[in-house]
């Protein structure tokens, strides 16, 4: 088969490799119809991530069509459409039993396109198949389902429910990336009383007023004076840090309330500062976390119920053999104006959920 090889720094290629089987009884292996490129795959291919060795197959999002399963496996059958999800759980370590797969300790957590080969390829084998796959209903897109593999559970789990946003709140989210759109979206399920995005990029605002984002400001332009000219001054009840670099996390505790929340998302390579000469009066809550993607199930419920238009994240659309044409459009976010990339074509019509009659 194909797949995208990491081939050290700067170098990702579409290239000939063994197809992959089933190594473990829990294995499936699934055929990958879309597929799209992660921020994440980004830092891997710039050397972020050293432990992704050359040779190493990329990619932790996919929907697909199951092809073989190993004999322990009991919720899906070859046939079925699938959703890959970027975390694999054992199902049986100490934090996969309290729900925190993201931590698995017993061969799962993020290891697809990181630790064993990934989804950017014809074919993947999935670790723990019956905990890290997702059977597809008819009435989903696997446009717009590919994007609960990774952006939206993270968004939701990592920003929106350790941010606890609740009815009427100010949201702040600094950085209008997939994961920021993702959380403006989501965010939304709680009814907040205002959200406000913050970028760099007119563009990724203008996606987020799309979205539903109530107030844009670029970070020039002084995200800090708008938040306390809208909240009396007090700072807003939760903000999420969605890019991964020290300013933006020092700006989100600048900008939160007494008694608010920082819910940090970003990946962060560098040291940031936390001013606790500042905050340790504040009663600030400040979170992180790696995304545990226990709330697919219910986003693939909101998905299928049509309140959830991820698909509307995806700019661009290339064949899975344009992965390197792909790549480097992604990675050119600045100028091609690319938010998700999807590779693939969706081997599946959607059955479309009939208008109930009118009455009368
Ligand atoms: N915690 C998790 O489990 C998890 C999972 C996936 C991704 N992430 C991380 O979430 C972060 C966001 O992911 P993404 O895919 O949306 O990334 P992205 O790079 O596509 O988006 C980041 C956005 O931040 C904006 N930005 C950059 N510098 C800024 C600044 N100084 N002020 C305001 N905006 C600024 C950029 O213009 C861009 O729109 C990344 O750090 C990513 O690695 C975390
Ligand atoms: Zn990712
Ligand atoms: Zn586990």
């Amino acid at each position: 088969m194909k797949a995208a090889v990491f081939q050290g720094p700067g170098r990702i290629t579409w290239k000939d490799v063994p197809d992959p089987g089933v190594a473990d009884p829990g294995d499936a292996v699934v055929r990958v119809d879309v597929v799209t490129i992660c921020g994440t795959d980004l830092h891997i291919l710039k050397g972020d991530v050293p432990e992704v060795t050359p040779g190493r197959v990329l990619g932790h999002e996919a929907v697909g069509t199951v092809v073989e399963t190993g004999r322990d496996v009991r919720t899906v059958r070859p046939g079925d459409r699938v959703l890959v999800s970027c975390i694999s759980s054992c199902g049986r370590c100490r934090f996969c039993r309290e729900g925190r797969y993201g931590q698995c300790r017993g061969g799962g957590g993020w290891v697809l396109g990181h630790l064993v080969d990934g989804t950017q390829a014809e074919y993947v084998r999935v670790p723990f198949a019956d905990l890290s796959v997702h059977p597809l209903p008819n009435t989903v897109d696997s446009l717009d389902a590919v994007l609960l593999a990774d952006i939206f559970p993270t968004a939701y789990e990592v920003g929106v429910l350790n941010g606890r946003v609740q009815p009427a709140d100010t949201v702040v989210v600094v950085g209008a990336g997939p994961i920021g759109l993702a959380a403006i979206t989501t965010a939304r399920f709680y009814s907040p009383g205002r959200i406000i995005a913050v970028d760099l990029d007119e563009s990724r605002l203008a996606a987020a007023r799309k979205l539903g984002a109530d107030a844009t400001v670029t970070a020039a332009e002084g995200p800090e004076q708008l938040v306390q000219d809208l909240t009396d001054g007090l700072g807003a009840d939760v903000v999420m840090e969605a890019v991964g670099v020290p300013a933006t996390f020092e700006l989100c505790t600048r900008m939160v309330r007494p008694g608010g929340r920082v819910a940090n998302i970003g990946v962060h390579g560098k040291p940031a500062e936390l001013h606790l000469e500042d905050l340790w009066i504040k009663d600030v809550t400040i979170t992180t976390g790696l995304v545990d993607t226990t709330s697919t199930p219910m986003l693939l419920r909101m998905m299928a119920a049509g309140r959830l238009p991820a698909a509307e994240l995806i700019t661009h659309r290339f064949e899975l053999g344009q992965m390197e044409e792909a790549y480097d459009v992604f990675g050119r976010a600045a100028d091609t104006g690319a938010v998700k990339v999807a590779l693939g074509d969706p081997q599946h019509t959607v059955v479309q959920v009939a208008d109930p009659p009118a009455s009368g």
